[in-house]
């Protein structure tokens, strides 16, 4: 699977949970945290990716071409940069917050607008000026280390963390750590409660 399909098959299933979620009804709060779990640790670990291989691929591959269009690339790429560091901050708040809060659901909305928003400018605009700048073939390989990436990547949200290389890699690999110690034992400990904090 090339980058692009890989990014856009994670694109579908996060959607996926945000159809779930405008189902639920006021009452299904347990079933409402549980979602918002998923999309934490689904959105934490695709912006985590993209931000260490995708978007500096795309932002050296757009500069080294020196054209209009390699510039508007770039731009793109800083602006979803802006717009993860957006959502990051959102899901930070959320994960820390519990569903009888008065303000969950209307936080959960904005989110979802805002990773709409995003993953329509990013097919829209970002993708199609990505696949004619890469290339196929880098796209298969970026595609591969992407796919490995995931499995190691942070699974929460790190606002105030670096968000391009080399500063991210670092940082990243460490938090990845963390947040995944956190997860097992989360899942090990009795009486845990289904959150991310
Ligand atoms: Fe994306
Ligand atoms: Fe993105």
């Amino acid at each position: 699977m090339d980058a692009i399909a890989l990014l856009t098959r994670d694109h579908r299933e996060v959607e996926q949970l945000f159809k779930q979620f405008d189902k639920l009804t006021e009452r299904a709060q347990k079933t409402m945290k549980k979602l918002v779990t998923k999309m934490i640790r689904e959105l934490a670990i695709h912006s985590a990716v993209e931000e260490m291989l995708f978007y500096p691929a795309v932002r050296t591959a757009a500069l080294k071409a020196d054209t209009r269009a390699g510039e508007a690339a770039s731009d793109l790429v800083l602006e979803s940069l802006e717009e993860h560091h957006i959502v990051k901050w959102t899901l930070s708040e959320l994960e820390k917050m519990d569903p009888e809060d008065e303000r969950y659901c209307a936080k959960v909305e904005v989110l979802m607008e805002s990773v709409r928003h995003h993953i329509e400018e990013e097919e829209g605009d970002l993708f199609p000026k990505a696949r004619k700048l890469l290339g196929q073939e880098m796209l298969d390989e970026l595609g591969k280390r992407m796919e490995k990436a995931k499995k190691l990547a942070p699974t929460r949200p790190h606002p105030r963390a670096p968000d391009s290389p080399p500063g991210n890699l670092v940082a990243g690999l460490m938090a990845a750590m963390m947040d995944r110690s956190k997860d097992m034992l989360r899942g090990l400990l009795p009486g845990q409660k289904e959150t991310n904090a």
